[in-house]
């Protein structure tokens, strides 16, 4: 690869604590190997449009502890088309970007890939509260997620526990039941939900809760992942099989704001390091990746490829937190 004087820098898809870390680092490392930085503005679509930001050590200051991303963000649909894609390397072309960090999760990997298709090198950093990537351990924004609706739900449940109540929570995560099973661990819940594990209504809810009372329990949280149903329909059903009227929280975009936490800096400042001394060092086309905590680079395609499964040990973990009937733990 020619020496690489130029890079842009995007976030895309769904917005995570943390991205800003990451655009800083990028920034920053690149002025300091001698690169100019730009930063595209609203994803792919800014390529489209050439909507772009010069960004220097100093712009990118005090953006460490932000949520959001100051580089705005979208899900192109213009990008899905070919006219769409090649307006992009033309504005790469026309602005001499000879590579591009791209800061998001899958979509916005499929979509570095066909921009490297097209000849433009990109380098890509996992970025989602889901932390559903298969090439990587941990995606960044997911630790700060999980907070945030750890802190939601405990204050649910100072209410839950005063009015003898049930509460019915559902928590982001798209097809994936990470956030929600970390989440359902650490709150204490009676249930949790996945995508990744069956449920058998009676046995994973009804069962839970009449266990959880008969152990003297008077209050019980169940959590629900977006991607296992709804919290409303499962808050119907527990009232229609045992007659309580839940209370039902849908956590929602609260997720994926708020201030990103000591985990989430430090992963984004050192993936953004490793994105451009990638470009420094004549590489490109990879997912910068975590894995068993040293940073990893993965080929794009192979990346793509990986699939991240939900570990059912800690499903058996939260199984064996409850309290009531003895039940075998089955591994
Ligand atoms: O991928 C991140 C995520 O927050 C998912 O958990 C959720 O399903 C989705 O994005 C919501 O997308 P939008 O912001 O478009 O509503």
């Amino acid at each position: 690869m020619e020496k690489i004087n130029r890079i842009g820098v995007l976030t895309s898809g769904g917005d995570s604590p943390g991205m800003n870390a990451a655009v800083r680092a990028v920034a920053r490392t690149a002025v300091n190997s001698d690169m100019e930085c730009i930063g595209i503005r609203r994803g792919f679509q800014g390529l489209i449009n050439s909507d772009f930001v010069k960004l220097d050590s100093v712009s990118v200051g005090h953006t460490l502890s932000r949520g959001g991303t100051i580089l705005y963000t979208a899900r192109s649909e213009d990008f899905l088309t070919e006219k769409g894609r090649k307006k992009a390397v033309t504005t790469c072309k026309m602005l001499g970007l000879q590579g591009i960090v791209a800061i998001g999760g899958d979509g916005t990997f499929r979509g570095a890939l066909e921009l490297s298709r097209l000849g433009i090198p990109v380098v890509g950093v996992p970025a989602t509260i889901d932390n559903d990537i298969g090439c990587t351990n941990y995606t960044i924004g997911f630790d700060t997620a999980c907070n945030t609706a750890i802190e939601c739900i405990d204050k649910l449940r100072d209410t839950m526990q005063s009015h003898e109540r049930c509460s019915v929570v559902e928590v982001m995560g798209r097809n994936a039941g990470f956030l929600a099973l970390y989440v359902g661990i650490a709150v204490g819940a009676t249930a949790v939900l996945v995508p990744e594990h069956p449920v058998d209504f009676q046995k994973d809810v009804v069962e839970r809760i009449q266990d959880s009372r008969l152990a003297g329990n008077t209050h019980f949280m169940i959590v629900v992942a977006e991607g296992a149903g709804s919290a409303v329909d499962i808050g119907k059903k527990i009232h229609d099989s045992i007659g309580m009227e839940p209370r039902i929280t849908v956590l929602g975009h609260i997720q994926r704001g708020g201030a990103p936490n000591a985990r989430d800096r430090e992963t984004a400042t050192r993936m953004g390091y490793y994105a451009v001394r990638a470009f420094a060092e004549g590489r490109g086309n990879c997912i910068i990746a975590t894995q068993e905590g040293s940073i990893v680079e993965i080929p794009i395609e192979e990346a793509l490829q990986r699939k991240k499964h939900l570990q059912m040990d800690r499903y058996r973990i939260m199984e064996a937190m409850q309290v009531g009937r003895v039940r075998h733990i089955e591994e």
